[in-house]
């Protein structure tokens, strides 16, 4: 089932410590960007890619692109402060670029490689079906809800579940959910909350522990190893 991707690539990657963007540390020798966009690059189903980046990693970035063969996409808007700033601006140049309200888009972090095809699959059907839809494992540790040092609550875990990327919907309703929330303000951590504001349902598709965020050094660790034993 056809859908375009959005990725947000425009972070400065503070907590991973580098002192660049985190996207351009390799990975098993790969820059953590190219493993990310080469996912969407193969796979049939991906029609586009519209990649949000700092105006200063433009031409680094365009020359990644020719490296790796990336040849999906589309449009490389400015991103902004904040990571919604940066999809906002992927939303409305996909928007206005005259797609149809009812196309099916993508939203996913540059920072995790490591999705799976089978997910995308299955976001992007149930997307079809029911407009909003996100990837997302069930929690494995007990979460607590914690003020000034002091547990507040305690969520029943079989109701919690941790929410990665990618987030699918349609492209109309997540338009919608981005404008309304620049409009009063409100900055989410996810597009899910934005869209769950406008009062509709979510869906959950269940996802893989390793779909992980590249975030700090031990995820690169993480990911390393994971990469060998995938060559094993
Ligand atoms: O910093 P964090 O890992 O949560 O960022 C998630 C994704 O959002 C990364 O791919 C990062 O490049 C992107 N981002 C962005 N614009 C920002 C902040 C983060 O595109 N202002």
């Amino acid at each position: 089932m056809e859908y375009t991707v959005m990725l947000p690539a425009a972070g400065s990657g503070r907590r991973m410590g580098a002192g660049e963007n985190k996207l351009f540390l390799p990975l098993a020798g790969k820059p953590i960007l190219a493993r990310t966009l080469s996912v969407f690059q193969q796979d049939p189903d991906c029609a586009g890619i519209i990649l949000a980046v700092r105006p200063d990693e433009r031409d680094r970035i365009r020359e990644m692109l020719a490296d790796h063969g990336i040849t999906k996409v589309t449009a490389m808007p400015d991103g902004g402060g904040e990571r919604q700033d940066s999809v906002r601006a992927c939303v409305r140049a996909f928007m206005d670029s005259g797609s149809a309200d009812d196309a099916v888009v993508m939203v996913h972090d540059a920072a995790r490689p490591f999705l799976s095809r089978r997910v995308i699959r299955e976001l992007a059907e149930t997307v079809r079906e029911h407009g909003a839809a996100i990837a997302a494992v069930p929690s494995k540790d007990t979460v607590k809800q914690v003020a000034d040092g002091v547990v507040e609550d305690t969520p029943d875990r079989s109701t919690v579940w941790l929410v990665q990327t990618p987030q699918a919907f349609r492209a109309g309703l997540l338009a919608e959910a981005e404008e309304k929330a620049l409009s009063e303000g409100f900055l989410g951590t996810d597009e899910s909350m934005l869209v769950e504001r406008l009062g509709h349902p979510v869906r959950v598709v269940e996802s893989t522990y390793d779909n992980l965020k590249m975030t700090t050094k031990v995820d690169l660790a993480i990911g390393e190893a994971l990469l060998k034993r995938q060559e094993e």
